[in-house]
């Protein structure tokens, strides 16, 4: 949700490299942004409500000198968007600034009690009890810093990662339940949210683990837990993460991401050893449960309607925030089915660690190898996509449909027919249905300005790429937008329509086209626009937009492009950015 990057080098300066790095983690949370270093003594800082590039023009963060620094983007949870409460916060003496990533619950309580203790506040952040509590500690034990940090951390309560600069130079890190990870380059030290926040200086990682504390002294790391006991972690060599997050000759990454994917597309079978072993723990589990978040949530739906349709599997899919719900019903022995392109989002780690309560395996498709999850998984498929900065999930949500499918392939003995002839066609289906890009452009450009409600439709396997759909338009175009089961229509979303009504039918000819035929004449006779999406032209449709002719269970994968790049155009023809959507992060590690 926020953040963080900590640099401790030796010959270059601190506030331009941050700002880089900075923009390169922008997609975790960009209502403000604030840098402080430390220069002959004294520590500086500079922040600002805004985007990096903005907050950085007007504040010229490059002026702060000195080659030790701390930084943090803010995704705001306590505390409204202000200059005030941007990261990092001040100590009373300003002899400590700390940036921090996460929640910490019991704030009011310590923010109460430092108060009384004469400590004065000056945001409304939870993330401000921490610079105050260590300058606490640290006039308490003299100095001791380490025990200054190990005390902290033990009287913090939540989910939390942070890092703190000390005006002798000392920078330290702390991970209790979000990630940090340390960047190690020739002649400097880096302590990050994200590998992308160091990984043009260096491809050597160290992957914290929770409970992990580490100080950054004379160019030396040391790593050690809450009971001041040393802590080794290996060194890991950061690979695909290297992908390019560049725009190259896009307006932005979502744009770029959509065309992607016909080059990611089979990366996520290629490249994965593991398939065997994953679909070995479906076979043998007593019950297979989905869970995910968001788009990761409906790869999860159309899961389950792949399994049952040609496995024969019967699985349960639960939203990642719903499960802790109905978690004690859990049987032995259950699989749970993990899906998270970042690997990292708070409702689906709670999920999973309630999962592993009741003795289930965690089987988890993730896009960050590295990430939490995968760490907490007993197998582990990745998309390879590379990089998605864009807010909006998309090219990520066809590596997991592609991984969803093997896996189905694979348990139902090849009834999905993904040879490399069929592949070979789905690749050159996607990049067709690109060429829709144009014309997609002018139905858009040619809607009401006024649009208020979307409805998309459609039946089975179509019906999640609706709720996908749907989701895509209200978060990149602030518009509202329902995926509805065709079916379901009569049953009361009927209502809703009129003239002014906009509704995609996603209606491929296979088993559901007659009905959703149906429901489209229903439709029409209450006057909305209706804009097709098949193989099939028809006269009920005011605008078709026309995909390849596939297999039947294949058409999901290809339809969903027309919609995704429909949402696209539609964030710029309201003038949002679709890059970074308001209010929202990429990450969402906070429950
Ligand atoms: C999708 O466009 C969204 N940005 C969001 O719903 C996302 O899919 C969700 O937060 C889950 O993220 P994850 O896949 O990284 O777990």
């Amino acid at each position: 949700m926020c953040s963080i990057i900590g640099y401790k080098g030796q010959f270059i300066e601190a506030a331009p490299l941050l700002v880089e790095s900075l923009k390169k983690m922008e997609y975790r949370g960009y209502d403000s942004v604030g840098i402080a270093t430390m220069n002959n003594g004294k520590i500086l800082i500079s922040k600002g409500v805004g985007k990096v590039a903005e907050v950085d023009k007007i504040l010229e963060f490059a002026k702060l000198p000195g080659q030790i620094g701390i930084g943090h983007t803010r995704w705001a949870t306590h505390g409204g968007v202000s200059d005030k409460n941007a990261h990092p916060h001040f100590s009373c003496n300003s002899d400590i600034a700390v940036v921090h990533n996460g929640i910490i619950e019991n704030y009011q309580e310590l923010k109460e009690k430092l108060s009384k203790e004469g400590h004065i506040f000056k945001s409304q952040t939870d993330s401000e009890v921490i610079p105050h509590l260590l300058e606490k500690y640290c006039k308490e034990f003299n100095n001791d810093y380490k025990k200054s940090i190990i005390y902290t951390c033990k009287i913090l309560k939540g989910s939390f990662a942070f890092v703190a600069i000390f005006k002798n130079g000392l920078i330290c890190g702390a991970r209790f339940d979000e990630p940090l990870i340390i960047g190690i380059a020739n002649s400097a030290l880096f302590l990050s949210s994200d590998v992308l926040g160091f990984l043009k200086h260096t491809d050597k990682a160290i992957f914290l683990d929770n409970g992990d504390i580490v100080t950054i002294d004379n160019n030396k790391y040391s790593i050690f837990d809450i009971n001041n006991k040393k802590v080794i972690r290996p060194i890991t060599q950061v690979a695909w993460e290297l992908g390019s997050t560049e725009k190259g000759k896009y307006a932005h990454h979502t744009l770029k991401e959509i065309h992607e994917q016909p080059s990611i597309l089979f990366n996520s079978i290629n490249k994965n050893n593991d398939f065997q072993q994953f679909c070995k723990f479906i076979k043998n589990a007593s019950n297979v449960y989905i869970t995910g978040s968001g788009t990761s949530y409906h790869s999860g739906l159309l899961a389950k309607n792949l399994l049952a349709k040609f496995a024969k599997i019967k699985s349960e899919v639960i939203m990642s925030s719903e499960f802790q719900y109905m978690s004690d019903t859990l049987e032995t022995n259950s699989a749970i089915i993990a899906i998270s392109q970042s690997g990292e989002t708070a409702d689906v780690i709670h999920a999973v660690k309630k999962a592993k309560e009741h003795g289930s395996k965690i089987l988890s498709i993730i896009n960050i190898s590295t990430s939490s999850l995968a760490r907490i998984s007993d197998s582990v498929l990745v998309l390879n996509c590379g990089p998605e900065i864009g807010v909006a999930a998309t090219k990520s949500f066809i590596g997991q449909l592609m991984i969803i499918y093997n896996v189905v392939n694979l348990l139902s003995g090849n009834q999905l027919s993904l040879n490399k002839i069929n592949q070979k066609k789905l690749v050159t289906d996607i990049e067709k249905t690109l060429e829709l890009d144009e014309k997609i452009k002018t139905i858009v450009s040619m809607l009401d300005s006024e649009i208020k409600d979307i409805y998309i439709l459609g039946r089975s396997l179509h019906y999640s790429i609706a709720l996908e759909g749907s989701l895509k338009i209200k978060e990149l175009a602030y518009i509202h937008a329902e995926g509805i089961a065709a079916g379901e229509l009569k049953h009361g979303p009927l209502a809703l329509i009129d003239a002014k009504s906009l509704v995609i039918v996603i209606n491929p000819v296979d088993e559901t086209y007659k009905d959703v035929i149906s429901s489209t004449h229903e439709i029409k006779s209450r006057g909305a626009k209706i804009i097709g999406i098949s193989n099939k032209n028809h006269e009920l449709y005011d605008n078709y937009l026309q995909i390849p002719e596939s297999i039947d269970h294949l058409y999901p994968i290809v339809e969903v492009i027309p919609l995704q790049i429909m949402a696209y155009y539609l964030s710029l023809k309201m003038q949002v950015d679709p890059d970074y959507p308001r209010n929202l992060a990429k990450s969402v590690t906070v429950k």
